[in-house]
């Protein structure tokens, strides 16, 4: 079996997951480079991981590692850059979202990445390897629920995952929390629906956490969305869910509605004890989507040895920033914002 050598940059929260999931459970990428700039981490895949070849630098790692894919898990305000100079380099390139903060920054690397044919590129919407998104979006693109009409999403960190939060906020330039968080949401938006977003209108507020504001972050934020066919989104995001990590979708249509996850459940095990009788919940984002962050992966492989375009691109990216970025204009403003009047 051909395996590609691969790079990562970026072994905080999320690379840590990534670079486990390759070793683990992705046979046909060999992780043998990675770069962070904490050493503990470094070490830490060196260890832990068997990666042979560690870096500080990512330009460095690029030049001189002798890889052919790089996974990007830095902080977002880098992704632009790094995918460039990866890619100007020859690599394929698998990079989390979003896959950038600055529609100009995102616009000029999606046209470098449209030149560069024989090269892979591919954003990391995990939520579209889920097995239960999968399993809708047949439904939906069989017309089982005929004409969608409505989408409403709850995207919510746990409350047991503030530290975490305020320290990303503080550290890496996340973009807030509608294009951080809300972002994955906007795009399962446009992928049921097939449908752009052409006007947002944003609240948001920082009740429980009023330090993430000090970071221009907000803990609650809800978005109502126009759609090119003006069916209707409700977005409804957040950093303090006690009970989990907590994702909902509900799918509206004119002949059905799916509900994906209306109760994050952690597994089949009901409990009966002296609180009653209850379900565990989803705590976190690895473990709500283990499977689906190690399917996009294998994905991304099959696409390099096949020579296949995936099916998540710069335009997604492209496109739910600029939404995740209306959104933000709109609660920061008090106004409806369209998208048409972003453009110009
Ligand atoms: N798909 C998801 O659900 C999901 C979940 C979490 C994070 N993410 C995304 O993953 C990315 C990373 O998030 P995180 O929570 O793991 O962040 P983090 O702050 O925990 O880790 C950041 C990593 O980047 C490295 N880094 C920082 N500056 C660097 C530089 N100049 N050069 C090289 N490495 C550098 C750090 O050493 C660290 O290893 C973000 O873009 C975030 O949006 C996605």
């Amino acid at each position: 079996m051909r395996k590609i050598k691969t790079g990562i940059v970026g072994l905080g929260r999320l690379g840590k997951v990534h670079a486990t999931n390759v070793v683990n459970y992705v046979s046909q990428l060999d992780l043998i480079a990675a770069c962070s700039v904490v050493e503990e981490e470094l070490q830490y895949a060196s260890l832990n991981l068997g990666v042979e070849k560690t870096y500080e630098s990512f330009e460095e790692m690029i030049d001189q590692a002798d890889i052919e894919a790089v996974i990007i898990v830095s902080p977002s305000s880098l992704h632009t850059k790094q995918i460039e100079y990866a890619f100007k380099k020859g690599k394929h390139v698998f990079c989390e979202k979003p896959i950038g903060l600055e529609v100009k920054e995102i616009e000029q690397v999606e046209e470098f990445i449209e030149k560069r044919k024989d090269q892979v590129f591919m954003l990391g919407f995990m939520r579209r390897f889920d097995e239960s998104y999968q399993y809708a979006k047949e439904m939906v693109d069989r017309g089982d629920i005929g004409e969608i009409t409505l989408v409403r999403c709850y995207g919510i960190d746990p409350s047991s995952g503030l530290p975490s939060f305020v320290q990303f906020a503080k550290n890496s330039h996340s973009g807030g929390l509608f294009i951080d968080m809300a972002i994955h949401d906007i795009d399962l938006v446009r992928w049921f629906t097939g449908q752009e977003i052409k006007e947002v209108y944003a609240i948001g507020n920082n009740f429980a956490y009023p330090e993430l504001a000090e970071y221009g972050d907000t803990e609650t934020g809800a978005a109502l969305m126009k759609l090119s066919n003006d069916a209707i989104a409700i977005l409804v995001s957040g950093r303090n869910a006690a009970h989990g990590y907590h994702v909902e979708t509900e799918i509206i249509g004119t002949k059905g509605m799916l509900r994906v996850a209306q109760e994050p459940e952690k597994n089949l095990v009901t409990i009966f004890d002296e609180k009653g009788v209850r379900r565990p919940c989803s705590e976190h984002f690895p473990e709500r989507f283990k499977q689906a962050f190690i399917n996009e992966l294998i994905e991304f492989a099959k696409c390099i040895i096949e020579r296949q375009v995936p099916g998540v691109s710069a335009k997604d990216g492209l496109e739910s920033t600029k939404v995740a970025l209306a959104c933000t204009k709109s609660f920061e403003t008090g106004k409806l914002v369209a998208l048409e009047d972003e453009a110009k």
